[in-house]
């Protein structure tokens, strides 16, 4: 075959083009694969020194940071506990746990990993004994991962012998488990790391761990969203607006505080009820808290992508009409409510089995299990209502009601709210909680 010098030269060009072309990818997935770290705050900074053989509290047994949502302290605490470990220990078990071992390598691990690979330690992830084994200049650990609300972790934590113990978000999880863990730690120089954010101030972390952190011989630092530097301006003003109430002192101001007053503090009926007719909505859902010797409540509820509208109920009180009604009953009330509005699904509490079946047995409708997480439902509600995606129209009473006295119950110390006025305020939370995050997951 005859070449001549033009087609050489282009051949030439396209494997250059080729080693450009690799070596621009094998870059970009370096780059992938480094953690790129912003300033680390005073705070964090002392969270990774706390330890250093300059410190002038190297000889405390273990810290506490606690404080505000997003405000950096699962990342410079997981770094710092498994350098410490590194310096500190050779051939020795370590423990990190979260509030299951599915969150903790989601929110720790993952980020932990690139942080130990960027600074050249070796990581092996052995996944399914839930063990990090990590390595440098001959020094090697094992890291065992625990989730203190799963039960597996209960039982594994009990057999080992540990020279640290680090716990994220140690407030989520059983005071049973974290006094289990901390008692395996009995290697000489062994020191626990915990972090979380606020609870109840009579939480047993608080009372039990915080509150004795001069006698427990800990370092105790509290952190704001100011004390992350990798947030900007707009980010923690994001956050802000998703809070209002006792979650905004505990997620934002990082303090412990009591649940008081109204849950609903910030509903207003001049803002969140809706008057006349109400506006289309392409979406439609029932949401209900059932009861036979308690009240009945369904809301039915228009949703446009944006915001929803509870545009009509359904609440009877079999106690203060003296009959109570059979599911049958229910259900054709149900019928009545929804009339021909075509509905996606129904979203009822799991333990409703029977009226279930009686909505299954009928073949009309779909029926979805409400997430009931009572806490955390409230807190999604409280943020729909603050950002106006939640309203209720003038025709749903009973809500209306409910939302000017459902309360929280101060005595109890555990965030409990009290049991009265709270039937539609509980298939609300079952529509909130179940249907909207879903829809609107980036803003709570
Ligand atoms: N020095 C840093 N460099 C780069 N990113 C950082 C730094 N510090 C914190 N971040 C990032 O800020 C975010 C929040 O940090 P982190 O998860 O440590 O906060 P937190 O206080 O544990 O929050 P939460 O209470 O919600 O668990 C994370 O995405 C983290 O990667
Ligand atoms: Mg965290």
């Amino acid at each position: 075959m005859k070449m001549d010098w033009n087609s050489i030269d282009s051949i030439h060009k396209r494997i250059v083009e080729r080693v450009k072309k690799s070596a621009q990818m094998r870059r970009a997935r370096l780059k992938q694969n480094a953690f790129e770290f912003k300033p680390f705050s005073v705070k964090q900074k002392k969270v990774l020194t706390w330890w250093c053989k300059d410190s002038p509290v190297k000889d405390k047994d273990g810290i506490v940071a606690d404080g505000a949502i997003r405000s950096g302290k699962t990342l410079c605490m997981s770094l710092s506990f498994v350098l410490w470990a590194m310096s500190t220990f050779n051939q020795q078990n370590l423990g990190m746990a979260g509030k299951t071992i599915g969150s903790f390598r989601r929110n720790v691990l993952f980020w932990l990993k690139l942080m130990l690979k960027s600074r050249r330690y070796h990581v092996v992830d052995h996944r399914t004994d839930n063990m990090l084994e990590v390595s440098k200049n001959g020094v090697i650990n094992y890291f065992y991962i625990f989730g203190g609300k799963d039960e597996r972790s209960q039982d594994l934590i009990q057999g080992i012998t540990l020279a640290g113990m680090f716990f994220d978000e140690v407030a989520l999880m059983p005071e049973s488990f974290v006094n289990q863990a901390t008692g395996r730690c009995s290697v000489d120089g062994s020191k626990y790391w915990f972090n979380c954010n606020p609870d109840n101030p009579r939480h047993w972390f608080k009372l039990n761990w915080i509150d004795k952190a001069k006698e427990k011989n800990l370092v105790y630092l509290h952190f704001t969203m100011d004390d992350n530097l990798s947030l900007s301006p707009k980010i923690k003003q994001r956050y802000r607006s998703m809070y209002v109430g006792v979650f905004f002192k505990r997620f934002i101001e990082g303090i412990w505080c009591v649940a008081d007053g109204l849950v609903y503090s910030m509903f207003d009926e001049d803002k969140h009820v809706i008057h006349g007719e109400c506006p289309y909505s392409p979406m439609h859902h029932v949401s209900i808290d059932y009861g036979t010797v308690n009240p009945f409540s369904a809301g039915m509820w228009g949703f446009d992508g944006k915001r929803a509208i509870r545009e009509r109920e359904l609440y009877y009180n079999g106690r203060e009409k003296g009959v109570r009604l059979d599911d049958e009953t229910y259900y054709q009330k149900l019928k009545e409510l929804i009339g021909d509005t075509p509905i996606e699904y129904i979203i009822i509490d799991p333990s409703a089995a029977s009226f279930i079946e009686v909505i299954k047995k009928h073949g009309e409708y779909m029926v979805k299990g409400a997430k009931n997480d009572v806490l955390d439902g409230i807190r999604v509600t409280t943020t729909f209502l603050n950002t106006g995606r939640l309203f209720v129209h003038e025709s749903c009473t009973n809500t209306i009601e409910e939302f000017g006295l459902y309360s929280w119950d101060e005595e109890s110390g555990d965030d409990k709210v009290i049991k009265e006025n709270d039937h539609a305020m509980d298939d609300t939370r079952y529509y909130c909680n179940t249907f909207m995050r879903k829809w609107l997951r980036w803003e709570c």
